[in-house]
């Protein structure tokens, strides 16, 4: 679908379909709505009073024009009352549009930039949340699905037009930064949903590798296999692919946006050092400690925190932040059989920390133990893991909030506005070091699981031990947004949501 802006007035757009909105708290219709009801003869607000349309958010009225008008059909759409409207409501109202459009089988649609005529928004912010309402309620993983009649409609033109200059040129910008991100969250989207099968560690560093070409040189990688692993010491891993007939492989790719502006020699770094690690288990059965099977259905989202680095990395050429960033992630599968680990196992980390294997689902600790270590000796300002990491932080903040845990307050701030702007909800949790002890082993260093209560604090501080010093810190638990067992809201349907790239994105702007 082209989606683009131009300028205009509405009521003279040949299409199949046009959007207009209003809403709840005004008293008739406004602006570019109420030009269109004007040209319609005012049937438009005659048929919204008669049905008793009241513009609530979510609320649609659709009619034929009959003729009467050079659009084949009308869509009113509410936004709710004014003082409450957010980008978030225009992502929720254009994938609701968008999927309206689908449905009748529309292929040329004009609409209005939701939100330009009130609430608020700027409206470079409008023509982001729109595009990302459009491009996300259009997302749909159908590729494994060879019956034609199964594929969606799909609109070919979706055209805003605005009869404002001002709003043209700040809706583009917006819309631009929409495009971009979204194409991260879809990649994101499409790894967490292919299957196992396919999604296995290779592949994941096929995308890697993808990414780097695609990027003409901005983006380097080293790749480093199971035995250079071992030369490494990342007992971590190399433990958990044990059981696996795939071998680990670990990625780390590198970005370099800071230049030389004075070309000096020892003039130092322009701009920090920020190192972004993801989970990569591109299965996760729980291994020897075997998940009951309700629990594995939808365990190919595991590396969920790797798809959020990769949707990240795929527009960081675009984007081009001022910023040293190293995307670091250890491919693997957790898998039962004669040469797993077992619980009572002990492995060392690449740090040199030793960690005793009780649990052996607990599998995303062990492998970012090593990841972090490796993160640590690359000395970077900020770091900041994504991990689909406890069912427990489901269980606190249910399947819709990312958990935060960090070791400094300025940076967890700087994430959680990241998050705010991004529109992807994110919560504290503490990262209490009276709870540490819950993790002490009676054998080794740690342990990889605590107690009975508060798992997803005492992963949090398990992950700690690996963060090296002056480092701050941030561990998102992604464990619930990461996947959607059923639809999340309009533009995020069931299946991998790419939760994590939009507030990467904005933090690495904010930086
Ligand atoms: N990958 C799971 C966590 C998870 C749960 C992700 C639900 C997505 C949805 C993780 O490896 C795991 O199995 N964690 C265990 C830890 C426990 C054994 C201490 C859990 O949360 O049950
Ligand atoms: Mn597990
Ligand atoms: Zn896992």
């Amino acid at each position: 679908m082209n989606i683009s802006i131009r300028k205009g007035n509405l009521e003279e757009q040949t299409c199949d379909l046009l959007i207009v909105n209003r809403f709840s708290d005004e008293k008739k219709l406004t602006g570019s709505a109420s030009d269109v009801d004007r040209a319609l003869g005012d049937k438009l607000s005659q048929i919204a009073k008669e049905e008793g349309f009241k513009g609530e958010g979510g609320e649609t009225l659709l009619l034929r024009s009959l003729g009467t008008f050079s659009g084949k059909r009308v869509l009113l759409v509410g936004l709710g009352a004014q003082k409450e409207f957010t980008s978030e409501v225009v992502r929720d109202v254009s994938a609701q549009a968008y999927q309206s459009a689908r449905k009748l089988r529309a292929n040329h649609v004009v609409s209005v930039l939701h939100g330009a005529g009130g609430g608020g928004l700027l409206a470079t912010d409008c023509g982001r949340a729109q595009v990302e309402g459009l491009r996300l309620g259009a997302y749909e993983f159908n590729k494994l699905k060879k019956t034609p009649d199964e594929k969606p409609h799909e609109v070919k033109t979706w055209e805003i037009v605005t009869n404002e200059g001002t709003h043209l040129r700040n809706a583009k910008r917006g819309m631009e930064v929409g495009e971009m991100t979204t194409r991260g969250i879809i990649l994101a989207r499409d790894l967490v949903n292919e299957p196992s099968s396919d999604m296995h560690p290779k592949a994941l560093v096929n995308v890697a590798e993808r990414i780097v070409k695609e990027s003409k040189g901005k983006i380097k990688m080293k790749l480093y296999t199971k035995v250079e692993m071992k030369k490494m010491g990342m007992g971590g891993v190399l433990g958990v692919a044990q059981g696996s007939e795939h071998d680990p492989l670990f990625v780390h790719l590198e970005y370099d946006g800071r230049g030389s502006k004075s070309g000096k020699a020892g003039s130092g770094r322009v701009g920090k050092r920020i190192s972004i690690v993801g989970k990569a288990v591109t299965f996760d059965s729980g291994g020897l400690s075997l998940k009951p099977a309700q629990y594995m259905e939808t365990m190919k989202c595991d590396m969920a925190g790797a798809a959020a680095v990769l949707g990240a990395f795929s527009v960081l050429a675009e984007l081009q932040p001022k910023l040293h960033i190293d995307g670091i992630f250890a491919a693997v599968e957790n898998m039962p059989s004669g040469t797993a680990m077992r619980p009572g196992d002990v492995l060392k980390a690449m740090n040199g920390k030793t960690m005793e294997v009780l649990n052996t689902d607990a599998e995303g600790r062990l492998t970012l133990a090593d990841a972090l270590s490796y993160a640590s000796t690359l000395k970077p300002d900020y770091l900041i893991d994504l991990a689909t990491l406890t069912g427990a932080c489901v269980a606190a903040l249910g399947e819709e909030i990312t958990g935060l845990m960090g070791n400094t307050l300025d940076f967890n701030a700087k994430v959680m506005q990241a998050g705010l702007d991004a529109g992807e909800l994110i919560w504290p949790l503490p990262l209490e070091k009276r709870y540490r002890k819950l993790i002490d082993s009676k054998i080794a260093d740690m342990q990889n699981i605590g107690g009975k209560y508060g798992g997803a604090l005492t992963a949090g501080l398990f992950l700690q031990e690996f963060v090296g010093e002056n480092i701050k810190w941030i561990h998102l638990d992604i464990a619930g947004p990461a996947f959607a067992e059923r639809p999340m809201n309009a533009y995020t349907q069931y299946g991998g949501t790419g939760v994590g790239v939009a507030t990467l994105l904005e933090l690495l702007r904010s930086l």
